[in-house]
């Protein structure tokens, strides 16, 4: 779906779209189409129980008087909480109404709202936002869909008086709609085709648009000492690997980089411990972290960031066979700190073990934040809402969470006290893989913790918000990319050169 900004006026073809606020008060525009259609809106606000409330919309067919086919009111709810993250929802919701109506062509009309903090420009481009996010689809292994399923609209305009600012104000958005759009495609795809050589080959795609990728095979791996990271891919046919990637857009080229980990188990069977079959093949998803970590630097880098990143994935397939790990065994990680796998489907934290400490050892973040789709635990704390939280720095937990807010990808901040470390005390290595049932998930993190030294330092636990069962304002049901937006806007907000 191709996005345009042109200047106020009715369309001529396809479907128009107009905001209706919760006082019914009518915009400028509106209010021309309520003439030139001989009251439609009004009327139609009276017969209908439909009341500008946000999520809510109203469509009509073939108004008469309006070249158009469709005219959709769409709720803008009370004007003091029009923000972007409103204005983003309510593009969102509106194209989800008409993608597969039969329109190629959707305009969005937008006015001033007089007592808004959001002028029109801004507006237009969260709504132009919203939409194209919504427009996601991952359909490219459907060779039977029928033409009334397939969307239809093939181009959106917003339309209002400063198309020019809404169009610079969109540009940033449009880099990291990019980033988001290829960490839902990597976690959509299936396990057979998406494995850790295959998902480096992704990454190391970035290389075109000037980010640094350096791929670490086994061997590498090995001679470096990543014995937790491999212990969990050594059932696997698929050989590991390690992506480190990086854009380095501050001026100061020797300015410490923020860095981003991501845990990358491409298909997670749960080894030796083997996960019960249903469900099971949501785990082609168990990637979801370094997928975000990918998708992240695309989006700096497409956009020049002024900033140094680094991007550190642990690639592994989780698989049970005669060369796997076993339940007992004991590795030595990168650190020398030795690990009694209890669990062999406790493996994240082990990818993540190595992979943080590499990260920490050879690049001096300023801060350092880790994604996984973690511990089913953390599913049962937050649901599909929040994100886990947890850090060993308030400044950074609080950064995160601010960003966090302003993209709608909330995250709720967990302990990550003292007393939970015992929990993973072993009898025979330095720690065991998983601490029991009960916190499960802070368990979880105790164990990353034990791998960062005095670097500021966040995991995020986004086992719960990776993947939606079913469709948000701006996120269809699927791959979510949850992390790509609230990741390249606390770099924004906090580690870019102005
Ligand atoms: N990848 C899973 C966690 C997960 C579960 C993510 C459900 C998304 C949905 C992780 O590797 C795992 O298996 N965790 C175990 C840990 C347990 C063995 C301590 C879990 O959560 O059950
Ligand atoms: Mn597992
Ligand atoms: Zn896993």
């Amino acid at each position: 779906m191709k996005i345009s900004f042109a200047k106020a006026a009715l369309p001529a073809e396809g479907a128009l779209v107009v905001g209706i606020l919760e006082n019914r008060e009518l915009s400028a525009t509106a209010q021309q189409i309520d003439r030139q259609t001989g009251g439609l809106i009004s009327r139609a606000l009276a017969a209908s129980r439909f009341e500008g409330k946000k999520d809510q919309a109203l469509l009509l067919v073939m108004p008469a008087g309006l070249d158009v086919s469709r005219l959709l009111l769409a709720g803008l709810g009370k004007v003091a909480d029009i923000d972007a993250q409103a204005a983003q929802n309510f593009g969102g919701n509106a194209l989800a109404q008409l993608l597969t109506a039969g329109d190629q062509l959707v305009t969005i009309a937008v006015d001033e709202f007089p007592g808004s903090s959001l002028s029109a420009a801004d507006f237009a481009a969260n709504a132009a936002c919203g939409a194209k996010l919504r427009s996601y689809r991952f359909d490219k292994y459907r060779t039977k869909e029928k033409k009334e399923d397939k969307p239809s609209v093939k181009k959106l305009t917003v339309s209002l008086a400063d198309s020019a600012a809404a169009k610079r104000a969109f540009a940033p958005f449009e880099s990291v709609i990019d980033g988001v759009f290829l960490t839902r495609d990597l976690v959509s795809e299936p396990a057979n085709v998406i494995y850790p050589e295959s998902l480096a080959r992704e990454a190391k795609a970035l290389a075109e648009i000037g980010v640094d990728v350096e791929i670490l095979g086994e061997k590498q791996m090995k001679k470096l000492g990543m014995g937790a990271l491999l212990a969990v891919g050594q059932g696997s046919e698929k050989e590991s690997h390690l992506v480190v990637l990086r854009w380095n857009g501050a001026t100061d080229d020797a300015e410490a980089p923020v860095a981003f980990i991501g845990k990358g188990v491409t298909f997670d069977s749960g080894g030796i411990s083997i996960k019960p079959a249903g469900g099971m093949e949501e785990m082609k998803w168990d990637m979801g972290g370094s997928a975000v970590v990918i998708g992240l630097l695309k989006a700096l880098a497409l956009r020049k960031a002024k900033v140094n990143a680094v991007g550190v994935v642990g690639l592994v397939e989780n698989m049970p066979s005669g060369t796997a790990q076993r339940p007992g065994d004991v590795v030595t990680s990168l650190s020398g700190q030795t690990i009694e796998v209890i669990n062999t489907d406790a493996e994240g934290r082990l990818v993540l073990a190595d992979a943080l400490w590499y990260a920490q050892d050879r690049f001096k973040p300023r801060v350092m934040v880790d994604l996984a789709t973690l511990t089913g635990a953390i599913i049962v704390a937050l649901g599909d809402h929040y994100a886990g939280l947890f850090s060993n720095d308030d400044d950074l937990a609080t950064r995160l969470q601010a960003a966090g807010k302003q993209v709608a990808e909330p995250l709720w901040r967990m302990p990550l006290d003292e007393p939970y470390d015992k929990l993973i005390k072993s009898d025979i290595a330095d720690m065991k893989n998983v601490g029991g049932r009960e916190g499960g998930s802070i368990t979880a993190a105790m164990f990353l913790k034990r791998f960062v030294k005095d670097t500021k330092w966040a995991h995020l636990d986004i086992a719960g918000v990776a993947w939606a069962k079913k469709d948000g304002p701006v996120t269809p049901k699927g791959a979510t990319a949850f992390g790509v937006r609230l990741l390249d806007r606390l770099i924004a907000d906090n580690y870019e050169q102005k």
